[in-house]
């Protein structure tokens, strides 16, 4: 019923929840979001999805990450689900669209199915996963993560955030404010599962596309990287007898730029988060603690270069001790033709333009792969932009998102 999906309505409720910790940025007419996961902004935007739902007939339900599910029941209860959805956070300095407007799409097409009153043999779920984009607490896909089985809720309890609250902590306040929704177990085997997502990158747009009909999810690698010194006084500490951390991380850095140069442009390589201390500019620096951000679509080479990574920055530093842990990793992952498949039709029965291409972002749907045919629908991004204030998809290109979405959950759940 793709014919329901109101390009208005969706517009609307995705300027609604950027409301929700967004911001302004002097000087553009740029609004950005910072809705971190588990907070009082995320409950927030939480409710309002709640009530959208409800209002059409959906069943809510949240299960022990917090990841918050929407029903449309089927004709056959008993058959496996058709899974779609995405994540409510944002970056700390993101835009509108990145992850939200899966959800809201997800809705979209929930709700125009109601407004036509379609029916459909299996019950379509829409799912707003906990804390994907790692930008609270590294790293990212801990919902999707814990409820694929990839790794034990446990295991996630006692990361910190920039605050010192650990995501355990979060996690049961978000519980217990939440206690009023039906808790559903953990997990579960859809019939598939289909993630609409911008693309966040620059191809679409460029070549004139609508629709992205995704291929799969290049693989990610997080390190943490600490280098230990000693402080000392600026100005009366010889250069020679320093254990400057700061000094080692530039050469480390430098070490990690050769290991990682692609001539090929393919490989990813981001160091993007650092803490000095004691951060105070007339003392030697007795620590940096650094990130690495590791992508690349072939499995050997993200398993060569990461691995290769510690030996590389041991033999650059010259005077710090280093230690260093693997925060997340998520190998490369090819969609099933399933979905890839029911995408390009709805695209095609649509009169959109379509065209395949990979992720170069992760998503959650990297996690759900194991558990049941898996695919993305991208629409196009202003110049590529995103994490950024900036990001911009048009009300028009998100409702052709909507519309293909509609089609595919329909034709899976048929
Ligand atoms: C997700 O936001 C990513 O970093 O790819
Ligand atoms: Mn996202
Ligand atoms: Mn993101």
């Amino acid at each position: 019923m793709s014919g329901s999906v109101s390009e208005a309505r969706q517009w609307a409720r995705l300027m609604e929840l950027a409301e929700i910790g967004g911001f302004a940025v002097p000087g553009t007419e740029d609004i950005g979001v910072n809705r971190p996961c588990l907070s009082a902004l995320d409950r927030q935007a939480r409710r309002v999805m709640i009530d959208w739902a409800r209002a059409i007939g959906c069943e809510v339900s949240v299960d022990e990450a917090a990841n918050l599910f929407f029903r449309r029941e089927g004709t056959e209860p008993g058959l496996a689900p058709v899974l779609t959805g995405s994540h409510m956070d944002t970056q700390p300095e993101g835009g509108r669209f990145d992850g939200i407007w899966g959800v809201v799409a997800g809705l979209e097409a929930l709700t125009a199915m109601h407004d036509a009153g379609v029916t459909t043999r299996r019950a379509i779920e829409l799912v707003a996963w906990t804390n994907e984009e790692g930008g609270r607490f590294r790293p990212g896909c801990t919902g999707s993560m814990n409820w694929s089985g990839h790794t034990k809720p446990e295991a996630f309890r006692a990361i910190l955030d920039g605050d010192g609250v650990t995501y355990g902590a979060a996690l049961d306040e978000q519980l217990a404010l939440e206690a009023d929704i039906p808790r559903r177990a953990l997990g579960g085997v859809p019939h598939a599962y289909v993630e609409a997502h911008i693309e966040q990158g620059p191809i679409l747009e460029a070549e004139g596309f609508d629709i992205g009909v995704v291929t799969g999810i290049q693989g990610s690698r997080w390190f943490t990287v600490t280098l230990t010194g000693e402080t000392a006084h600026a100005g009366t500490a010889p250069l020679r007898g320093r254990r400057d951390a700061v000094q080692d991380m530039v050469r480390a850095i430098v070490a990690l730029n050769a290991l990682t140069a692609d001539p090929t442009d393919t490989l990813r390589f981001t160091v993007a988060r650092v803490e000095v201390s004691p951060n105070t500019s007339n003392s030697v620096a007795n620590r940096a603690t650094f990130t690495i951000d590791l992508r690349h679509p072939d499995k050997g080479v993200l398993v060569a270069k990461g691995d290769a990574m510690l030996a590389t920055i041991r033999g650059a530093v010259r005077d710090c001790a280093v230690e260093m842990v693997e925060n997340f990793h998520a190998m490369p992952v090819p969609f099933d033709p399933l979905v890839t498949g029911a995408v390009a039709a709805a695209a095609a029965a649509e009169g959109l333009r379509a065209r395949e291409l990979p992720s170069g972002a992760f998503h959650d749907a990297q996690f759900v792969v194991p558990l049941c045919p898996t695919g993305m629908i991208f629409v196009p991004s202003r110049r590529g932009i995103s994490h950024n204030p900036a990001e911009y998809s048009s009300p028009a290109q998100l409702a052709a998102g909507a519309r293909v979405l509609t089609r595919v959950l329909e034709r899976l759940a048929a």
